[in-house]
């Protein structure tokens, strides 16, 4: 049996129409940049995640970087974020001059592991950026006490967990829109991607919101081309807001059947020797990846391979270990269960429409090569 990590073709199939009739309003509008397009999906993506605004962009890396602009971090600043993942938030951190600062996840759920997050803080301490990795969220309600005492702004990285909640004492709150400014990716991979490249930015805060508007349309004001500030082209097409519209309607039904697939996997798994994600009472996983813990990783990935089945693993190496953070000094050994996680860490094909038979064959197999070892 064949399966694949992820099928695009399989959710655009079953969207096909609507897509195309999207993208051919936009052609036939000529109105390709920003305009209602993009604005009726701004207001519709806040309202889905309970938030009062959305800046649209054309990018999950722009949308960080304006998020700390925003916030006003500079040169000289310190912003706390994690060490296992994607480098963007990293990288968002470093276009403002300011420098990173990685903390160890936790192997409960692999994030950012909140109990170390007070010794990281400084004087120059001036944002922490959580990222709810693979769709699972961080201990926000650790992180938000943190943040209430020690008055630094929490910017989520909610790149791959649109859909992702968690149970704050207001009740399920989504992923990104729990801290002072929470940040998408809409690349097409993503639990809601787009037809390219694209981005957002959701806040409750009025001034947040206006500065970002500004900032990704080149710092202008209105268009009297009045320029109060430098500012960027961080501008998101039509054709993006246009599709990712279409999709935010089918977001909730695509992150439940995410859940239903991991929860078959977990169940399959249960006796097999890799560990499985981490499920907690007070948080809803979006599911954006399926990832196991497995010592004989290298082994694991070439006997599937064998058998048909793709895997993946995200990520290799540590952020701070990276060539770009190398200046920072970071020694193996720095971060304990990060280094063990980039080791062992092992993404299963996992997408709404994979089927239940895909899975059991996957679940099968892992079984079968742990007896075989
Ligand atoms: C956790 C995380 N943050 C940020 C980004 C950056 O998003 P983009 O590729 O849209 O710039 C990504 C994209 O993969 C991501 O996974």
């Amino acid at each position: 049996m064949k399966v694949t990590f992820i099928d695009l073709q399989a959710q655009y199939r079953s969207i096909r129409d609507e897509i195309r009739q999207a993208l051919e309003r936009v052609v036939d509008s000529t109105n390709f940049i920003l305009g209602e397009e993009v604005e009726r999906f701004e207001q519709n993506f806040a309202a889905y995640l309970g938030a009062k605004h959305c800046v649209a962009l054309n990018s999950g890396t722009s949308a960080l970087h304006l998020a700390l602009l925003s916030l006003g971090i500079k040169e000289g600043d310190e912003v706390i974020t994690t060490t296992h993942g994607f480098i963007a938030p990293a990288e968002a951190i470093s276009y403002t001059g300011a420098t990173p600062v990685f903390v160890d996840i936790n192997a409960r759920d692999l994030n950012l592991d909140v109990s170390r997050v007070s010794d990281a803080i400084t004087d120059k301490t001036r944002a922490i950026i959580p990222v709810h990795l693979y769709g699972q969220p961080v201990d926000m309600s650790g992180l938000m006490k943190i943040a209430g005492e020690s008055g630094i702004p929490i910017i989520e990285d909610a790149a791959q967990a649109h859909g992702a909640e968690f149970l704050t004492e207001r009740g399920w709150k989504k992923a990104g829109s729990i801290g002072e400014v929470g940040c998408f990716s809409f690349y097409p991979t993503k639990n809601l991607g787009a037809c390219g490249e694209g981005g957002a930015l959701v806040t409750d805060s009025q001034e947040v919101y206006e500065s970002t508007r500004m900032l990704r349309n080149h710092g202008q004001k209105d268009k009297q081309y009045n320029h109060p500030f430098i500012g960027y082209n961080y501008r998101m097409t039509a054709f993006q807001g246009a599709v990712l519209d279409v999709k935010l309607k089918r977001l909730d039904e695509w992150t439940e059947a995410r859940r239903a697939r991991a929860a078959l996997y977990n169940s399959e798994l249960k006796d097999a020797p890799v560990k499985t994600p981490g499920e907690f009472e007070n948080r809803r996983s979006a599911y954006q990846q399926y990832v196991v813990m497995v010592k004989d990783r290298e082994g694991l990935m070439t006997y599937l391979q064998e058998k048909g089945v793709e895997t993946g693993v995200y990520y290799p190496q540590l952020i701070p270990f990276q060539g770009a953070y190398r200046y920072l000094g970071h020694r193996e050994g720095d971060f304990p269960v990060a280094e063990t996680c980039a080791r062992e860490c092992l993404s299963l094909p996992l997408y709404p429409e994979l089927e239940d038979d895909s899975i059991r064959y996957v679940c099968d197999s892992i079984k079968a090569w742990a007896k075989s070892v």
